[in-house]
Order: C-alpha cells, then sequence, then structure tokens
C-alpha cells in the first residue's frame, strides 16, 4: 500500500485555500496556525480517522480534538473537504448565525470538541478514550495541541494521567510552531532549552536543540519528533503510534506558522489576522506553485545506490526518482523492482517510480508491492485500457498515478480521458535512458502549451521536469510550469547534495517569486505590487522582491 502521498496533498491544497477565502471573507480568524497544521490535519483526516461525513454521530467513529481552537479555519476547511458540509459554507465563518464560528462549536458537523479556552483539549481526549476502553469501543482519539497552550498546567496534570492509565488509543500531536500570539514561545515561555542569540525564527530548524519531547518521556510518554509538514514522516510517526501499547505516544511535530505563505510563514503577525481581498489571489497562485526536488539516484553510484538514498535523506529531498529501465525501451538497463524492495525500508521518502519498461502493465503490480508511493509509466507504450488498467491497480492501492511522455511525444488523444484523475505528468526532457545529458530547449516551449493543454481538462497533478535540469534552466522550468524537479547530474552528480537541493530550491523559489509579483501586477499593477512586496517583512525576501519588481519595470 501506498502512502496516498497525491490525495492527501491535494485535499490539503484544497484546505488551505478554503482557509484563505474564508478568513478573507470574514476580515479576521487565524490562518498562521491553521497553515501550521494543514499536513497533520490532512494525513490524520484522509488516512488515518475512521468516519462517515453522511454520519457525523455515528457511534464508531473515530474522534478528531482540536485543542488549539483557534485554528478552526484549518479544521472547518478540511471538514468541507472531507465532505461534511458544502466548502461554500467557509464563507460564512464568523458571520452571525453561521456553524462556522470563530472557534469550533458543536452546531459545526464534525467538530467534536469547542476548543476555544486553550489547554483542556488533552484531559477531554484522555476522557473519551477512557470511555471508550470502558464500553470495549475500538475507535481511536486522534488530537492536536498547541505548543503555546503547553503553557497550561492542566495539560501536564493530563500528561501524567494519561500516563498512569496507560492510554493507547490516542494519538496526540503537538503542533509545535513555536510561535504563541504576537511573539515567540521561547520568549513568552520557553519549552525548550534556553535560546543563546536572538534569531529565534531560525530555532525550530535545529532540531539538536529540542528538548520538549524529553518533557514527555519524562512524564511516561511514548514520543516521536518529525517534521510536521513532511506527509511521509506524519504518516510513519501516526502508524508507530498506533502500533505502541500500554503507554501514550505524542507526536511533537516540528511545523512553521503559516507554511505555504512566505510573508505569514514564521511571523507572528499572522497568528491571528485575515489577508486583505485584493492580496487573497496573489496568495492563491502561491499556494498552487508549491513545488518538489527529486533526485535520480541513477546519476549516482549505482554499485552502492543504498548509499544514493542516504545522501538523498540528507540532502532533504521531497522524492527520491528511480529510474527503472529494462533495456527494451530503453537500450540501458539499471534495475527492477526487486532492487526498489531492497531500498524501500532506508527511508520513508516517497517513492517516485519511473518505469521505461515495455508492457508496464503486466509489471506494474510489482512496483506497487515493492513500495511505490508514485509510479509514472510511459505513453508510448500504453493505451486507453492498458493505462485504465493501471490507473485501477495505483488508485486501489493508494499510489499515485503518473504517466511519461518522451520529448517527441506529444500527449496522445487516449490520455484525455484520464488527464483530471492523473497526479503526474513527466514531461521528458531528454531522450531517455541515461543521465548526465543536455536539457532540449524546445522542451521549454513544449512544456507551456501542455500546460495550457492540462488546464483545458482539468489537470490538478504535477509536471515534473526530467532529464537535465540544473541550477541553471530550473527557473525557467518552473515558469514553464514543472513543479516537481528531476535531477541527476545536477544533484545526485554533485559532491554536496544538500546544499545543491538548498540553491536548486532557491533559484525555483526566487522564479516562483517573480511569478507572484507578475500575478500581483496583472491584478493590480504597481501598488499591488508594492503592497504584496511590503508584506514580506521577514529576512532578505524583500530585498529579492524589490529587485525582480525593477527587472520587470514595476518600479
Ligand atoms: C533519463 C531519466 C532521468 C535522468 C535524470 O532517462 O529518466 O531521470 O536520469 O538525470 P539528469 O538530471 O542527469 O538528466
Ligand atoms: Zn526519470
Amino acid at each position: 500500500m501506498g502512502l496516498n502521498y497525491y490525495q492527501i496533498k491535494k485535499n490539503v491544497l484544497k484546505a488551505r485555500k478554503l482557509v484563505i477565502k474564508g478568513t478573507t471573507a470574514a476580515g479576521s480568524g487565524h490562518p498562521g496556525g491553521s497553515f501550521s497544521m494543514a499536513e497533520i490535519l490532512g494525513c490524520i483526516l484522509y488516512k488515518f480517522l475512521k468516519y462517515d461525513p453522511k454520519n457525523p454521530l455515528w457511534e464508531d467513529r473515530d474522534r478528531l480534538i482540536l485543542s488549539k481552537g483557534h485554528a478552526s479555519p484549518g479544521l472547518f476547511s478540511n471538514l468541507a473537504v472531507a465532505g461534511f458540509f458544502e466548502p461554500s459554507e467557509i464563507e460564512t465563518l464568523r458571520k452571525f448565525g453561521s456553524i462556522l464560528q470563530g472557534h469550533p462549536d458543536f452546531k459545526c458537523p464534525g467538530v467534536e470538541f469547542c476548543g476555544g479556552s486553550l489547554g483542556l483539549g488533552l484531559s477531554y481526549s484522555i476522557g473519551n478514550a477512557l470511555a471508550a476502553k470502558i464500553d470495549g469501543k475500538n475507535h481511536r482519539i486522534f488530537t492536536i495541541i498547541g505548543d503555546g497552550e503547553s503553557d497550561e498546567g492542566q495539560v501536564w496534570e493530563a500528561a501524567m494521567t494519561a500516563s498512569k492509565f496507560k492510554v493507547d488509543n490516542m494519538t496526540v500531536i503537538m503542533d509545535r510552531n513555536f510561535i504563541q500570539q504576537d511573539s515567540y514561545t521561547e520568549k513568552i515561555m520557553p519549552l525548550d532549552e534556553e535560546l543563546i542569540g536572538d534569531d529565534l525564527s531560525e530555532m525550530w530548524k535545529d532540531a539538536s536543540r529540542w528538548k520538549i519531547g524529553d518533557k514527555w518521556r519524562a512524564f511516561g510518554w511514548n514520543v516521536y519528533e518529525i517534521d510536521g509538514h513532511r506527509i511521509e514522516q506524519i504518516d510513519y510517526a501516526i502508524t508507530k503510534a498506533i502500533q505502541a501499547k500500554g503507554v501514550p505516544s505524542i507526536i511533537i511535530a516540528r511545523t512553521i506558522k503559516g507554511k505555504s505563505v512566505e510573508h505569514m510563514e514564521d511571523n507572528p503577525q499572522w497568528h491571528g489576522k485575515a489577508p486583505k481581498p485584493d492580496i487573497a489571489p496573489v496568495i492563491d497562485v502561491e499556494l498552487d506553485s508549491q513545488f518538489m526536488i527529486a533526485p535520480s539516484i541513477i546519476a549516482g553510484d549505482m554499485s552502492n545506490l543504498e548509499k544514493e538514498i542516504k545522501r538523498c535523506k540528507e540532502g532533504r529531498a521531497d522524492y527520491i526518482h528511480l529510474d527503472v529501465m529494462d533495456g527494451q525501451f530503453v537500450p540501458n538497463s539499471t534495475f527492477d523492482h526487486n532492487k526498489i524492495k531492497e531500498l524501500r525500508p532506508l527511508t520513508v521518502i516517497p517513492f517516485d517510480a519511473h518505469l521505461m519498461i515495455n508492457e508496464p502493465v503486466k509489471h506494474v503490480r510489482n512496483y506497487v508491492d515493492a513500495g511505490s508511493d508514485i509510479i509514472s509509466v510511459h505513453a508510448e507504450v500504453c493505451d486507453e485500457s492498458s493505462f485504465g488498467e493501471i490507473h485501477d491497480i495505483l488508485r486501489q492501492n493508494q499510489v499515485g498515478v503518473g504517466l511519461a511522455i518522451n520529448p517527441d511525444t506529444e500527449l496522445p488523444d487516449w490520455s484525455k480521458k484520464f488527464v483530471a484523475d492523473l497526479d503526474q505528468l513527466i514531461v521528458m526532457s531528454v531522450v531517455p535512458g541515461k543521465s548526465g545529458q543536455k536539457y532540449i530547449e524546445t522542451i521549454h516551449e513544449k512544456t507551456q502549451k501542455l500546460v495550457t493543454t492540462l488546464k483545458e481538462n482539468n489537470f490538478h497533478g504535477y509536471v515534473e521536469a526530467d532529464g537535465g535540469v540544473n541550477l541553471e534552466n530550473a527557473g525557467q522550468c518552473f515558469l514553464d510550469g514543472a513543479r516537481v524537479f528531476v535531477g541527476g547530474g545536477a544533484i545526485i552528480g554533485q559532491k554536496d547534495v544538500r546544499g545543491v537541493i538548498r540553491e536548486l530550491r532557491n533559484t525555483i523559489l526566487r522564479a516562483r517569486r517573480k511569478l507572484l509579483i507578475q500575478k500581483a501586477h496583472e491584478l493590480g499593477g504597481a501598488d499591488l505590487v508594492n503592497n504584496w512586496i511590503d508584506l514580506h517583512v521577514l529576512g532578505e525576501k524583500k530585498t529579492q522582491l524589490i529587485q525582480i519588481s525593477k527587472e520587470l519595470g514595476y518600479n
């Protein structure tokens, strides 16, 4: 069974957009804390939680308890995406008489706890978990608590209680975003070690300085520390926590307040403030342009792929791109599903298997069983019927559905039927067969045209640029519409994988900033461009935005 990566990701995106829509319409609300827990909530709702949106009070449902109730826009948006009510309802957020109030309320289907007063959700969850045990019920309690609300003494009373009563039918996740109200948790009431220096916004990145887990361990809890924006890590930790018996479990998820919208990220100002209506459409484009880096390990030492996986992990790759070549579809051969199976236990990073093989329909099950999370097959060796079969196998197994096309292949007519449901389209920018070739320049234009066609056909997946992508052309590939960047020679072929991935991200980020400034200009001319730039108060973003805007001749 795959990770269900894309489905979770797509739903999280939909929910984030609704948060912006709702808070903008209301003119108030809490986007920051809604965004820090977005992936956590997405994983719980679209992977683990048992519920029936048509019967929200179904007795055997799992309970989702949001203790940090001010992040209600995030909860409501996800409940809408999960089908509890119409997404358009979000426009009534905080309006008199609406089911969607500033803090969760039982009027809203799917809400299990009114979390306005902070620090109470954990005790309430323990009560629910113990009640389930007494009643002999198997349902589970999933609870999200905030780091700021952990200042409350009741949280620690609850921590002792859960330990005493061995509450193991509850999974607690702490949204550790390091911000509470208008400042940083470590300034207001430190949960970690004393900080040296002033660069508080940098602190979350340094896991070695994290001591909050030790507090929970001291209270007798089983603790997991993860990156709370990585779906695969959340998935792994929740799976482990569910398996742990006789002990309460907490996942400390380090997150970024305002995650996905640059000007909100890590900025306490966005704890409880709504975007302005004229800015919201630009934010929407930003949300739509998240991107992923996928190193291709065949560019490394083929006799030691284990080492290459390790380098991808250290480099913090988003996916690991696995080029399977069978010596028939392409002259070379690399490895098959057996190798993927061997590599699978080494990491939880999603495996992005690119099958350059003949008759993929005959083999695709093996690649599912080997642990791939995304599988792309070539259009040149598929037709409507075989791709339909592949599509169904992948969907049933929660594996992402991908199609790949060679540089001289156009999107075949039969594939149009699948476009709306496709997770990934690989646009090859070299003739497939080996790493280290030069990017074929005409592919820029091809990708741009393709993206238009894809949009017309209701595509909601990601275009992956594969072949000869490097620091020089990645920005343009992004502007063409690519959102996943495979790098063989440019990443794995380099010594410092982590450094080059960071550089690649920065290059693409710059292109994204350009796209957003262009969007702001299109919507509101120089005024909106300046307003947009002025929102970026932290770090060096603003300087770069001003520079980009000058280059574009906007001011
Ligand atoms: C080519 C493969 C690519 C390639 C990437 O057949 O599909 O993934 O190896 O390597 P570079 O980035 O070096 O082209
Ligand atoms: Zn590839």
